[in-house]
């Protein structure tokens, strides 16, 4: 792995001796919030305080930002029926664009004492913990980017092609990266001609895996054995996303995940070990088999596979990551096929964080612990500018 470069000036220029400020943004109007909270609880114990200033800053599932308490215990995830969320009674907080920086502003409820507003100071980098729409998707980097705010992870445009499996698949296939074959139905083709619908979806052949194209967490995704719970499915992806995206299923196909950290300067990116996930007593990798305590997932870090295939995953993890323009981080994930055929699921710009979640062990089974990982994200936003610099 990259030694990191050193962050002191080299034309002799002072030593900035403040801090910088790490702003930790998390919750978010995304079906994934709860998620969010609970690794902004698993970063905010672990990010180094004696290097950085921390700040902690909800997204109300409304869009309200708010200064947050940040106590990691109350964020985490313990039951499906007690989800963390974002506590929106906490003080309202604004991004402030103040001469090309970014400057966090407090907007006091009682405006007497302080006028109305009240500086928390200048963000040096956001950590943007946000999974799903408004946060993975490149809205939040392009708010940050028209604020001259550095951030961790993806771009506008990878965030974006990330977020959307439509265009992903495009992009991968454009990179001659293997990919299943799938079609998608958009919201006036499901209204206008339902038979056709049926009739492309039927080409792929039963069964099939229906899913909104801007998505996450498994939300909304169903596994349709044949023509007669096609709509239904639709219907429930379309809850989630007006654009539907139908796939081949990966009939026995094993669920491989590896993770890539971009390299400091011109170092190429770095991919993790390789892991395998098993899933019992469901019939796919849904919701409850991701994140609740109790179901019986396995994790296998690493992976029982042959080097070979352990080394063609980690090229194609780095290939889809430089295909998609990634930054920063993204957790690539295959199925193997039983004819040993790798075919790319996804790509996650801001895969789940939390220490037992599959992207931290990667890299601790690679000999980067959860702290140094953190440090990691933020040090490699820091040695970059936004925009086109
Ligand atoms: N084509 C497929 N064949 C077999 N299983 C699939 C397929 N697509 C999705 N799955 C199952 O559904 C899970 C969630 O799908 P995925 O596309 O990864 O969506 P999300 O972005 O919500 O994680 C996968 O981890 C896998 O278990
Ligand atoms: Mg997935």
């Amino acid at each position: 792995m990259d030694a990191q470069p050193d962050p002191r000036p080299q034309d002799g220029s002072p030593v900035e001796t403040r801090k910088p400020r790490v702003a930790v943004v998390f919750g978010g109007r995304s079906s994934e919030h709860a998620i969010s909270c609970s690794t902004a609880g698993s970063v905010l114990q672990a990010i180094d305080r004696d290097r950085y200033d921390v700040v902690p800053i909800g997204i109300t599932t409304e869009g309200r930002w708010v200064l947050e308490s940040g106590d990691p215990s109350r964020l985490a995830i313990t039951s499906a029926e007690a989800l963390p969320a974002v506590d929106g009674s906490r003080l309202p907080v604004a991004l402030a664009n103040d001469e090309g920086g970014g400057e966090l502003v407090a907007r006091d409820p009682a405006p007497a004492a302080t006028g109305g507003a009240e500086s928390l100071g200048e963000i040096d980098v956001v950590f943007p913990l946000l999974h799903g729409p408004w946060g993975e998707d490149g809205t939040i980097q392009g708010l940050l980017e028209m604020a001259g705010v550095r951030y961790v992870g993806a771009g506008v445009l990878a965030s974006a092609v990330g977020m959307d499996k439509h265009y992903m698949k495009i992009v991968l296939q454009a990179h001659g990266l293997p990919v299943l074959p799938y079609t998608v139905v958009t919201s006036r083709q499901w209204e206008l001609d339902r038979g056709a619908v049926h009739e492309s979806v039927g080409s792929l052949g039963y069964p099939v895996f229906v899913k909104p194209c801007r998505g996450g967490s498994s939300m909304g995704i169903s596994k349709v054995h044949g023509p007669e719970d096609l709509d239904a499915a639709i219907e429930e992806a379309r809850h989630h996303d007006p654009k539907v995206l139908v796939e081949v299923t990966a009939e026995d196909g094993r669920e491989i995940e590896c993770g890539v950290l971009q390299g400091f300067g011109s170092n190429p990116p770095d991919a993790s070990v390789v892991a395998e996930i098993t899933v019992e007593g469901h019939e796919f990798y849904d919701f409850a088999a991701k994140y609740l305590p109790e179901e019986r997932t396995r994790l296998d870090v690493p992976a029982d596979l042959p080097e070979a295939v352990v080394k063609r995953v980690q090229d194609l993890s780095v290939q889809a990551f430089e295909a998609l323009s990634c930054e920063g981080l993204a957790r690539v994930d295959f199925f193997l096929l039983p004819d040993d055929r790798l075919v790319i699921n996804e790509l996650n710009t801001m895969p789940g964080f939390t220490p037992t979640s599959m992207f931290p062990r990667l890299w601790a089974a690679s000999g980067l612990d959860y702290p140094a990982l953190v440090d990691r994200l933020v040090q490699l936003a820091l040695h970059r500018d936004t925009g086109l610099r």
